[in-house]
């Protein structure tokens, strides 16, 4: 399929889901204040790969990436609450160390770019199409 439907009202705030676009796995958070603000307010000259997080993002309270580590290819581990989402409070992958911030934003380790954000609209209010 060229696009894909996610419903998103199920998904409570701190949860994350993940769905399938084009073969890819695309995670997708609700984000909760905390992790919106420390988004928001991390200093560009922070960040390996500059990009405000309002570039981000459509509304804040959904972040929607690819969750290909931009390093060499594995899945980051932190979509589920049990598993280690780095120093960032984001994701961490865990086959060379990188770390991700609430944004999917590298902070740490040897991926050079940010998780990808992929096309999306909303349909809804708690509705998108990824592509
Ligand atoms: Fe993620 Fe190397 S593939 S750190």
């Amino acid at each position: 399929l060229a696009s894909t439907e996610v419903d998103l009202s199920a998904i409570e705030e701190g949860m994350s889901i993940t769905v399938v676009w084009r073969g890819k796995p695309v995670f997708i958070r609700h984000r909760t204040a905390d992790e919106i603000s420390i988004a928001e307010e991390t200093p560009l000259s922070d960040l390996p790969d500059p990009t405000p997080d309002a570039e981000r993002v459509e509304k804040p309270e959904w972040l929607i990436l690819i969750g290909i580590c931009t390093h060499l290819g594995c899945v980051p581990l932190g979509q589920k609450t049990t598993e280690p989402r780095g120093d960032y409070g984001g994701w961490f992958c865990p086959c060379h160390g990188s770390h991700y911030d609430t944004s999917g934003r590298i902070r740490k380790g040897p991926a050079p770019l940010n998780l990808a954000v992929p096309p999306y609209v909303f349909t809804d209010d708690a509705a998108i199409r990824i592509g």
